[in-house]
């Protein structure tokens, strides 16, 4: 069986024939929120199924696509579509595309998901930028033998790595800062990831409240933790797509979990619009 660090190679020598040219910066688009892929510029578009190694996303919602080219002239890679552990796939193949992104030499993820809101301060349709995460999904992605290979970076690729600022605090601040630029305040929030793919019951909630967290999901740590593990700076956005089981007096319907990324569309596109340009400016590179 070929390892993996080489099926990562193979994926990304095959995705650099399509597109020669080094994302700066890679973005994970969530449930709901593909339609952002239609403001890259210049668009490269690869199905997972043609990437060598890739993982099929089979939940509605998820399109699949890989979408290379430019927002605000920053070469990005932006992937229309995640896997979840919850449909079966190991953590290295949900993880893999991070991984692929970082070998085409990415160093920003902003990673976004769909969320549900535990803080009652949040509202449905609110945007939080993840501040920290609690890893409840039983696994890390980062188990196996470790590769120093995928630390490209500087200071990365090791065994154990640092998780102290694993949201980067000033990517934070840059979109604090330009969401209040347009009106509007992007609150914080502490992520608590859960294997799904039922949602949570009200006492879970309650508990996970009690633990210190905000939003809760399905995605996003494990994406994280390879990120970091490959020294990338990530930047987090949840979509509170419903109020967390038990907060309102009424069952979750996923149908409106996928409508929510809709309804917010416009705000999430003017925040990723002007934001991406800052953040590649930020490196200079
Ligand atoms: N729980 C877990 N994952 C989710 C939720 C939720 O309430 N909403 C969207 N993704």
């Amino acid at each position: 069986m070929t390892d993996l660090f080489s099926k990562a190679i193979a994926a990304a020598e095959f995705i650099r024939q399509r597109f020669p040219t080094r994302p700066r910066l890679a973005l994970i688009l969530g449930s709901g929120l593909g339609d952002f892929a239609a403001n890259v510029a210049d668009a490269t578009v690869i199905p997972y199924s043609e990437i060598p190694n890739f993982p099929q996303s089979t939940v509605a919602g998820h399109s699949g696509k890989l979408v290379l080219g430019h927002i605000g002239g920053i070469p990005v890679a932006v992937m229309q579509g995640r896997v979840h552990a919850y449909e079966g796939y190991l953590l290295n193949e949900v993880t893999f595309p991070v991984r692929v992104l970082g070998l085409l030499g990415a160093e920003q993820l902003i990673v976004t998901n769909a969320a549900g809101g535990i803080n009652t301060r949040y509202g449905q349709g609110a945007i939080v930028a993840i501040s920290d995460h609690i890893n409840l999904t039983g696994s890390n992605a980062a188990v196996g033998p470790n590769e120093p290979r995928f630390g490209l970076l500087p200071n990365s690729g090791q065994r154990f790595f640092d998780m102290t600022t694993a949201y980067s605090p000033a990517l934070r601040t840059l979109a604090i800062a330009e969401a209040a630029k347009q009106g509007w305040t992007l609150s914080e929030g502490v992520y608590i990831a859960v294997l799904g793919p039922s949602y949570e019951t009200p006492a879970e909630i309650r508990a996970f409240r009690t633990l210190g967290a905000d939003l809760v999901g399905m995605s996003t740590v494990h994406e994280v933790i390879i990120a970091r593990h490959m020294g990338i700076e990530v930047l987090g956005l949840s979509i509170v797509t419903n109020m967390a089981a038990g907060v309102l007096d009424e069952p979750i319907n996923h149908e409106e979990v996928m409508e929510i990324g809709k309804r917010i569309a416009g705000q999430f596109t003017g925040l990723l619009t002007a934001l991406i340009p800052q953040l590649g400016e930020r490196r200079g590179a």
